[in-house]
């Protein structure tokens, strides 16, 4: 799939609705960061802004980059209905990254149900953090147990998985953690169930 068709498919799926997400910050990135002295962060696969929302008004320097223009339109407005300064970037993460150093990196659910080089992209992100800066990468590691469409077990690797495809040099990182959490949440007809998120957070040396 190219980037043309990449970007189609999150704008067509952006479109559907006139927010998708719920525009606040994901818990498991507030849990790690709110007490980190701000810098520069990198996030990638921002969507519609809510993690990099939370970041800025915190003092930190926000680079957020998506695929998507619809999302980062939307992020963007919301950015400057509150004030706030965000270094948005549309671009398959597929090409260059915006260059480094950064003090965090974070992927917060950087899944996609179309083909993409997650591996690669998460690779080479973690070369961009700074000495002493934090790799924080989350996603789901199940599918809703309401969905009749159980995603590919493939695009939900368990944090020991993510661990294993960052190969991280221990001499050059520090793994703070690398576990799965389960998260109760709630589906789209007010079913309650238990999801498992995977959390990698790793310290550069
Ligand atoms: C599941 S959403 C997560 C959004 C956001 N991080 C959050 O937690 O709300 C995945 C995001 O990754 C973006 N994305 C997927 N493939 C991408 C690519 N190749 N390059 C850049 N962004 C991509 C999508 O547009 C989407 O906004």
């Amino acid at each position: 799939m190219n980037t043309t068709q990449a970007q189609q498919f999150w704008d067509d799926l952006y479109g559907e609705r006139p927010r998708i997400w719920s525009g606040k910050v994901n818990a498991p990135l507030e849990q790690r960061v709110r007490d980190v002295e701000p810098g520069r962060v990198l996030d990638l696969g921002c969507g519609e802004g809510g993690d990099a929302l939370w970041l800025a008004e915190r003092g930190w320097a926000v680079t957020a980059v998506d695929i998507s223009s619809t999302a980062l339109s939307r992020a963007r407005e919301e950015a400057d209905r509150r004030g706030l300064v965000v270094d948005w970037v549309q671009q398959d993460l597929a090409d260059p990254l915006p260059p480094g150093p950064f003090d965090l990196v974070s992927a917060q659910f950087l899944q996609s149900p179309v083909p993409f080089a997650r591996t690669d992209v998460l690779r080479r992100a973690a070369a961009e953090v700074a000495a002493g800066g934090l790799l924080l990468v989350v996603g789901h590691a199940s599918g809703p147990p309401w969905s009749q469409h159980q995603p590919d077990p493939a695009l939900m690797p368990s944090a020991e998985t993510v661990l294993d495809q960052l190969a991280l040099d221990p001499a050059a990182w520090e793994v703070v953690e690398a576990r799965d959490v389960e998260r109760t949440a709630t589906g789209p007809d007010g079913q309650v169930g238990e999801l498992l998120d995977s959390v990698v957070l790793a310290r550069r040396r």
